[in-house]
């Protein structure tokens, strides 16, 4: 699937049909700017903050979640563990994906690595659209109506917390939300991992792999 946008350009590369990067207007000076002189005034520290952001490596990811019987997947690459004993990780939302808003509902959710070859590529790419169509911005009338029910015809089947697990995934983890954090435009949402599986060993996909930027 070929990502759209350049690098350093003002939309994140991104599988085809993806949202493009939620406008991000951040004000932190971050760690880069103890290394970089910020000349030019506001907009022009905002694109250094944004270019070095864009090189933050990142995992991929999809995230399970379920809601009155329906089940739903999403691409997510802000996601790391947050502490050892408990285990913890945690996961930053749009706050108007409608994964957490399934995830508010229900507290639960499943974190699925896939591996890196194209096939884990092509499938992650479908976890782009947003389950709403009416969240891509600019869509006719037909495709903002749309529900995306990501994932009709794709093999999982539900974990012991009735969140789906991809059979594709090379490992997941069923987590339970204990924190929810408002974080500018995104919610953290900080839970616990009940259980977890190392399926098979294999290289887990990355944002560096698959050229996809989520970041900046
Ligand atoms: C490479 C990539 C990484 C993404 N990472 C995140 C993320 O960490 N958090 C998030 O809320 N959205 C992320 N997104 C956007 C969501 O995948 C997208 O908004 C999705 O449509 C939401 O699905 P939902 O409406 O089913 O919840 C990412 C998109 C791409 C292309």
């Amino acid at each position: 699937m070929a990502p759209a946008g350049g690098r350093n350009g003002p939309s994140m590369r991104a599988p085809t049909g993806s949202k493009l990067k939620p406008g991000l207007t951040g004000r932190c000076a971050g760690w880069h700017g103890l290394l970089a002189p910020i000349k030019g005034g506001a907009a022009m520290a905002e694109d250094h903050i944004a270019k070095v952001m864009d090189e933050m490596p990142y995992g991929l990811y999809i995230i399970g979640s379920k809601m009155e019987g329906e089940v739903n997947g999403m691409m997510a690459d802000w996601v790391m563990q947050v502490s050892f004993e408990p285990r913890l990780v945690a996961v930053a939302f749009e706050n108007d994906a409608h994964t957490l808003h399934n995830i508010r509902s229900t507290n639960v959710f499943t974190i699925n690595a896939l591996s890196q070859n194209a096939d884990s590529m092509d499938l992650a790419g479908k976890f782009a659209q947003p389950y709403y169509g009416a969240k891509i911005k600019g869509r006719t009338r037909m495709a903002a109506d749309e529900i995306h029910h990501k994932l009709g015809g794709i093999s999982h089947k539900p974990g012991a917390n009735g969140c789906p697990i991809l059979d594709a995934a090379m490992a997941w983890m069923e987590c339970e939300a204990q924190h929810f954090v408002p974080t500018g435009d995104h919610t953290l949402v900080i839970a616990g991992v009940v259980e977890a599986r190392l399926v098979k060993d294999a290289q887990p996909l990355t944002s560096s792999y698959t050229g996809w930027n989520y970041s900046g």
